[in-house]
């Protein structure tokens, strides 16, 4: 009750609680931010790119266009106090702007909402890795087996619907806690705990020999191999990796105290999720260099490849299961931030914490229910197949691509002109507070990134 009561900021009650500082807003956020983008998505979009060049690019969309708008969402997040939804209306309102911006909150939180009905099934896939590994599974395996024990894990709807069900639990679960004793609390377990598991990876991957030729990959930049196509992926997943344009931030932000300096907390935020994607990248490649492996392998990469190299290396069970422990930690800090935006608005609509956090998580749990069939019973129903684009795309393929080519770019670039042209200076002045750091964030906001995610949209949908 005490997180309930505490601290009226700058007139603005928080009916929903606060951080307890910078460090419980700096993990959750970072725990929001390093997710399955960091573990298992960048690590195979680099090996598709070709390498450094492609993590050179990547670094710039981070700093010119991700960083500016992560202060953005968080500040707009704390000037309100409210949920996302609620957001963009009350700060239309002040600036007695048009009340249809509050359709953009609307926006922001069906993404996430609908991010996280997959999300969950993806990390059940990581959920369903730890057992397997720790039962040797991998053990001797050939890339034949280690194949069909991931076909045969995806072709199976009723496991799928256990790993699926057990990480939705496990994320409601911190969700009823509420802010302090339930986000706050697992993050200040779980991401001191990831870092030395992937610090344990990276060491391991010091002694496999392919140390080398992994440093090389990921920092000696290439430009030849690098296409206009693999710009934009880059620019795309700067956006996924720091969890922008989808609620989330905004949510988190709205709990953080006026004291802290946003603009300082997002620089080491980014910094954290950017060197975790790295460290990702020095654990995953130099296991798939010294084996031989193809660092191309594309979305396989972690769930077929490694535990392809996890069969052969010694100690291979133990790293195995660390890695999807890792993983599963990574992916479970990310989901409760996905779940909190809807949580924070049913808490708006009269909702107990707890309530709140249950029907959220068993509505996610529902509409997950549907990509879990595409994988298999529903792998041949393509709901929008008249038209070609979408041709093949299963229920899971057209939630993915929504979500990520339509939703979260145009969110992220109507918040960005939120942001910079109808937000008066005044305010974001007050929260970002003045100086040159101020004026090249509003110059990044106004022109910069509309104008990258405008080219990240019209690519996407071309
Ligand atoms: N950023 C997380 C990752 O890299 C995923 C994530 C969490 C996310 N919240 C988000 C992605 C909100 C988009 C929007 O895995």
């Amino acid at each position: 009750m005490s997180t309930v009561a505490s601290g009226v900021v700058a007139g603005v009650p928080h009916a929903h609680g606060q951080w307890s500082g910078r460090l419980a807003f700096i993990l959750a956020a970072a725990g929001s931010a390093v997710g399955l983008g960091n573990i298992w998505k960048f690590p195979y979009i680099t090996g598709e790119n070709g390498g450094g060049a492609f993590v050179l690019v990547y670094l710039g969309c981070i700093v010119l266009i991700g960083v500016p708008l992560l202060m953005t969402e968080v500040m707009l997040g704390r000037r309100s106090g409210q949920s996302p939804i609620n957001t963009f209306a009350t700060l239309a309102k002040r600036e007695g702007r048009s009340r249809r911006w509050g359709a953009l909150g609307w926006l922001h939180t069906l993404a996430a909402f609908l991010i996280l009905s997959f999300y969950s099934v993806i990390a059940g896939w990581a959920v369903a890795y730890v057992p397997q590994a720790m039962s040797g599974a991998f053990a001797g395996a050939d890339a034949a087996q280690v194949g069909a024990l991931f076909d045969g894990l995806l072709g199976a709807p009723e496991q799928l619907l256990v790993w699926h069900t057990v990480f939705m639990l496990l994320t409601v679960l911190v969700a009823a806690g509420g802010v302090r004793a339930g986000l706050e609390r697992a993050v200040k377990w779980l991401m001191p705990a990831l870092l030395v598991l992937l610090l344990v990876m990276v060491a391991y991957g010091f002694t496999t020999g392919g140390f080398g030729a992994a440093a090389a990959f990921l920092f000696w930049p290439d430009f030849s191999k690098l296409s206009t196509a693999g710009v934009l992926t880059a620019l795309g997943h700067a956006f996924f990796t720091l969890s922008l344009a989808s609620a989330t931030m905004v949510a988190y932000g709205s709990y953080l105290p006026k004291s802290v300096s946003i603009p300082r907390s997002a620089l080491i935020i980014a910094l954290m999720d950017t060197v975790v994607a790295l460290l990702a990248g020095l654990a995953i490649f130099p296991i798939v260099f010294a084996n031989g492996l193809e660092a191309g392998a594309g979305p396989g990469l972690v769930f077929q490849t490694l535990p392809l190299a996890f069969g052969q290396m010694p100690l291979g069970t133990l790293i195995g299961t660390l890695f999807f422990i890792l993983l599963v930690f990574a992916a479970w800090t990310s989901s409760i931030s996905l779940l909190e935006s809807t949580v924070e608005w049913l808490e708006e609509k009269g909702f107990g914490r707890k309530a709140a956090a249950v029907t959220g998580g068993l509505a996610a749990w529902t509409v997950g229910l549907a990509s879990l069939l595409s994988l298999n019973l529903w792998a041949g129903v393509h709901p929008l197949g008249m038209f070609e684009t979408f041709a093949d795309k299963t229920v899971f393929d057209l939630l993915d691509y929504v979500t990520a080519n339509l939703m979260m770019p145009l969110a992220g670039l109507l918040t960005a002109v939120f942001a910079g042209w109808v937000l008066s200076r005044r305010v974001s002045e007050a929260e970002l507070g003045a100086g040159v750091g101020y004026r090249l964030w509003r110059f990044l906001v106004r022109f910069v990134a509309p104008v990258g995610v405008v080219l990240i949209f019209v690519y996407n949908l071309g």
